[in-house]
């Protein structure tokens, strides 16, 4: 009998749009989460876009639970990150990651995983003294006081991206301001069919 097989192609076909990783970085605080989910909101129910939203606190609550906040730790987390986005943009969905990602080889590391599918950055832009004043979960307080070792901008470096895609300067931008600018850049690509 003849063997059939699906490949990327076959199954990116059925849906109405190309598959994409669009890869939030930037420092805890700064919006990462809140501005995915806005764009993953509109993708789907305004485009019908087979999107899936993959985030740091979530993964490491499961796959990623084994890991601390080393630099090693951290670079397995991007990878095991990378890796998932990779089989769901070969299964056709458009991907959004938000994890700080500080380190610039592991931001490289993770497009070189991703590719040959395209792979969006999109440095969440906000200063320092925006993300601690905001300080959503109280953990820059708790980091200042010395009882979280190794925390992104106080005691572990915040590499920037040198050339990202998406540049969100969040201190000038509204939520609503982001999210456009996100989905206009997808929309030149073009992602729709
Ligand atoms: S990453 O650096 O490895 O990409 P990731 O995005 O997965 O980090 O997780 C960051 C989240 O972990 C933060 O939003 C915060 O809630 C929590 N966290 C706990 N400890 C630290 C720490 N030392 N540095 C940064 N974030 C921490």
């Amino acid at each position: 009998m003849h063997l059939h097989r699906v490949n990327t192609s076959d199954r990116s076909l059925i849906k109405n749009h190309f598959p994409a990783v669009l890869w939030m970085t930037g420092l805890s605080g700064s919006g990462k989460t809140t501005i995915a989910k806005a764009v993953e909101y509109e993708l789907c129910t305004k485009y019908k876009i087979h999107t899936y939203h993959l985030d740091g606190d979530i993964l490491r609550d499961g796959l990623n639970r084994d890991l601390g906040f080393s630099p090693q730790s951290r670079s397995e987390n991007i990878r095991r990150a990378a890796e998932v986005a990779r089989l769901m943009a070969d299964a056709g969905l458009v991907v959004l990651l938000s994890f700080i990602s500080p380190f610039r080889a592991d931001r490289d590391n993770a497009r070189q995983i991703i590719s040959p599918f395209t792979f969006i950055e999109i440095f969440v832009n906000s200063p320092l003294e925006l993300c601690e004043q905001r300080d959503p979960k109280g953990l820059y307080q708790k980091a200042r006081a010395g009882l979280i070792p190794d925390f992104t901008g106080i005691s572990s470096p915040y590499e920037e991206p040198l050339n990202p895609e998406i540049n969100l300067d969040t201190s000038k931008m509204s939520l609503q301001d982001c999210k456009n600018k996100i989905i206009q850049y997808l929309f030149k690509k073009p992602l729709l069919r």
